[in-house]
């Protein structure tokens, strides 16, 4: 089958092309965003392979549908940037990566915590330098600390069994409790609390209306002071400006982001020899007790080849007809 695959990298080039080789799919890869305007690109693609600063909003549905292409693969496990009820009105399949290495981005999540702490990249930087000082670099022990997991899935329970094991004490929100989370050490408890007690939040649930912003002025407001935040979900999960403004007080201790609301028009591309206009990340950059990474939690030898075989699978049972696994639940 003919599948166009869009915000296509090196790396995206050469797996997705390693994994096909069996199924013989005709690829085309497309550097560019799926966007209003580049959704031509995918005249006569069956497929339309996406990830996850692609834009499959209604308009570039109907462009797809209007094409020919009857289904969209996101490379991804998050699909916020699919809009599923237009997908179903226009009879577009959409699936997803449902399952591939949580580790992967439930490890990065503590090395990002470990990195915020610790200034770990600052003490980094400052040894290039020369500069042994140890000044501004200390930090606090995770062992004893309270951390609360929003989103206690694949990927939350993960990152909690790790900070069980560094002796903290892990506390859980969810909209769906799960028995093995407190079977394992962790306990449950309402946001509030989670909010008001925990000295670590990590954000381990997906961006949906009940979820955007579950991180604004006021829960900022409610934490106990010098709370480090880690968001390896999605950037909407955060309001960035009221974080800014909250790591500017001192309420926010730290914050560990590789996800960023506005990380469309940034990530996943070499900016440094341009302007950057974004003010906001420009401000967040600027703060020594603050980590930007650009999206690369999953990013590992295993996530990788698992989404690409996943992907794949998935073009070869929508062409044979069959049941499609890993398809998003028409709601
Ligand atoms: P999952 O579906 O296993 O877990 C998500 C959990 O969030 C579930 O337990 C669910 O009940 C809970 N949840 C849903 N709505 C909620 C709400 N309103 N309040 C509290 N909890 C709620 O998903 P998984 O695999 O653990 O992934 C979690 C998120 O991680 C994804 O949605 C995606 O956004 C993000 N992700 C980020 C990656 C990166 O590279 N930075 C890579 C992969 C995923």
């Amino acid at each position: 089958m003919r599948a166009a695959v869009f915000s296509t990298r090196r790396y995206d080039q050469s797996l997705l092309a390693r994994a096909n080789e069996a199924a013989g799919h005709e690829l085309v890869f497309i550097q560019d965003r799926l966007t209003v305007e580049t959704a031509a690109l995918a005249a006569g693609c069956r497929a339309v392979c996406v990830f996850v600063n692609d834009n499959v909003d209604a308009a570039v549905l109907e462009v797809l549908a209007r094409q020919g292409t009857g289904l969209v693969a996101t490379r991804s496990t998050g699909y916020n940037h699919v809009d599923c009820e237009a997908a179903a009105r226009l009879g577009v399949e959409v699936v997803r990566v449902t399952d591939y290495s949580p580790h992967s981005v439930a490890e990065f999540a503590v090395g990002l915590l470990l990195a915020v702490n610790r200034k770990i990249a600052r003490a980094s930087a400052r040894t290039r330098e020369g500069n042994f000082e140890l000044d501004g670099l200390m930090g606090f022990d995770l062992h004893g600390k309270t951390v609360g997991v929003i989103g206690t899935g694949k990927i939350g329970s993960i990152f909690a069994r790790i900070m069980l094991g560094f002796g903290c004490t892990v506390i859980g929100y969810d909209a769906f409790r799960r028995p093995e989370f407190e079977q394992m050490g962790g306990r449950y408890v309402e946001l509030a609390t989670l909010v008001e007690t925990a000295d670590v939040i990590s954000l381990h649930c997906p961006l949906n209306d009940d979820t955007r912003h579950i991180i604004d002025a006021g829960t900022l407001g409610k934490m106990k002071k010098g709370t480090v935040l880690v968001n390896t979900s999605r950037g909407g999960l955060v309001d960035t400006e009221a974080a800014t403004q909250a790591l500017k007080s001192g309420q926010l201790g730290g914050l560990a982001i590789d996800v960023y609301e506005q990380e469309a028009s940034l990530f996943f591309q070499d900016l440094s020899s341009t302007i950057i206009t974004d003010d906001v990340i420009q401000r967040l950059v600027s703060f020594p007790n603050v980590i930007v990474t650009g999206h690369q939690a999953f990013f590992t030898v295993e996530a990788i080849g698992q989404i690409m075989a996943t992907t794949i699978a998935s073009i070869s049972a929508f062409e044979r007809g069959e049941e499609l696994v890993n398809r998003i639940p028409r709601d």
